[in-house]
């Protein structure tokens, strides 16, 4: 008889135990007890612009496509057809007026429902299409981004979002005034667990080390920018699972600090800029440019991180897929989002300064992880040191874990109906 992991025996406080990044079996729990019963990120609002649009992605290891019906509705279903279980659409995104599985030709509505059989009197009697639609998840949206679930039972978005919604408002003031668009992306595999990139995105301590080329790949005011572990930035428990990490404070809310000087980098930018529009919207279009300066993670798979977003997509207990979605401004001017691009490849793309060490990084605590046995993953950097505000968020120096600690506490309650800590309120 297979005996289950016991969650609560592997997480800490301030520690992990290294098999969390390599055990099947507790994989196979947490796409079940995690992926399966939480807010998942499917898609950004500006993916789907138009009714008949759609984009086929995945909730943990189930194929799900993302559509707009006729009346403007976001759906969410299972890619998997009626009869014999074929996915019904295998484009990454497109138009469409309906979905037809290309094995026996059922066609399905934009909403799942089941339109059309060929054939249908080989079913006489036994058929009744209103009872086979495409299996729809729920579905809720904030601010654009839109998340859905497996369980219809599972409190509403709002709730689940929380603290973290005036940091997600802020996240898109990256539009300048205009509404935030997705603009491609970067996609790659790492031969690592999943958990190993949540952490990430809530780790500042490696940033000047991992990230030694890319400071020495930029001007000396961009580093300085960038110098920030010992700066005044903060990492804050936002509940549920989700944290932010403000790597520079002055770079949280772009509407303000528009008198600022604008860095050296941009001054070409705001000239060409300065030619279309007044020089208060040329700041905020440039300061949109630059990003924000916080990640913002959303337990399990989404980060607002910085200037765009990071997806995780669990493949297998060792191999994880991520997307780094680049944004830009809806309808502001392409200058602006083409420098956004450049800066995302500088940073992010296959020969960039940044994401390449990254993924080095992520490689290393997997196989490094391996050795050994009952080895701890440590957790505890910045513990006993955090403050707690008046919201009752707990918060610390930006270089401090408790972006991880917060993150292993909503692993441990999904996992275990039982948390790690009593009093942290959650
Ligand atoms: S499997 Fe889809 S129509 Fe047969
Ligand atoms: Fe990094």
């Amino acid at each position: 008889m297979d005996i289950l992991p016991d969650p609560t025996t592997l997480v800490n406080e301030d520690s992990a135990d290294g098999s969390i990044y390599s055990n099947p079996d507790l994989f196979d729990m947490e796409m079940d007890r995690i992926f399966m019963h939480n807010w998942i990120w499917v898609a950004h609002r500006s993916d789907l612009p138009e009714s008949g649009n759609y984009i086929t992605t995945f909730i943990g290891q189930h194929p799900v496509i993302v559509s707009r019906d006729r009346k403007g509705e976001v759906h969410v279903m299972l890619n998997r057809c009626r009869h014999r279980g074929a996915t019904v659409c295998e484009h990454k995104k497109g138009k469409a007026a309906s979905f037809v599985c290309p094995y026996h030709g059922w066609a399905y509505g934009l909403d799942g429902a089941l339109r059309g059989v060929p054939f249908q009197e080989g079913y006489t009697g036994q058929l009744d299409k209103s009872n086979y639609p495409l299996i729809s998840l729920r579905v809720e949206e904030y601010n654009g981004l839109i998340f859905a679930s497996f369980d219809h039972d599972i409190m509403s978005l709002d709730a689940w979002l929380g603290r973290t919604k005036p940091w997600i408002d802020l996240f898109m003031k990256q539009g300048a005034g205009w509404p935030i668009k997705t603009m491609g992306e970067h996609k790659f595999t790492f031969p690592g667990n999943w958990k190993i990139q949540l952490e990430n995105t809530t780790d500042a301590y490696h940033f000047p080390i991992v990230h030694k080329s890319f400071l020495d790949s930029v001007d000396s005011e961009t580093q300085n920018t960038f110098d920030f572990v010992e700066g005044n930035g903060y990492v804050e428990d936002l509940g549920h699972g989700h944290s932010v990490m403000v790597m520079i404070p002055d770079l949280v809310d772009l509407d303000e600090n528009l008198e600022a000087p604008i860095p050296e980098r941009f001054q070409e930018l705001a000239d060409e800029l300065a030619k279309d529009y007044p020089d208060e919207q040329v700041r905020r279009i440039v300061r949109a440019v630059g990003g924000s300066g916080f990640n913002l993670n959303l337990f399990p798979n989404l980060a607002c991180s910085m200037a765009f977003f990071r997806v995780l997509r669990p493949l297998a207990v060792m191999e994880t897929e991520i997307r780094h979605i680049a944004i830009g401004m809806d309808g502001g001017p392409e200058l602006g989002n083409e420098m956004r691009l450049r800066l995302h490849e500088h940073f992010q793309g296959p020969m960039g300064f940044g994401t390449p060490d990254d993924s080095e990084a992520w490689d290393r605590v997997q196989r490094g992880s391996l050795a050994g046995r009952d080895i701890s993953i440590l957790l505890n950097r910045g513990l006993g040191h955090e403050a707690q505000r008046e919201d009752g968020n707990l918060f610390s120096d930006v270089s401090a874990e408790t972006g991880m600690r917060a993150a292993y506490r909503q692993w441990l309650v999904d996992m275990t109906g039982k948390t790690v800590r009593a009093e942290n309120g959650e």
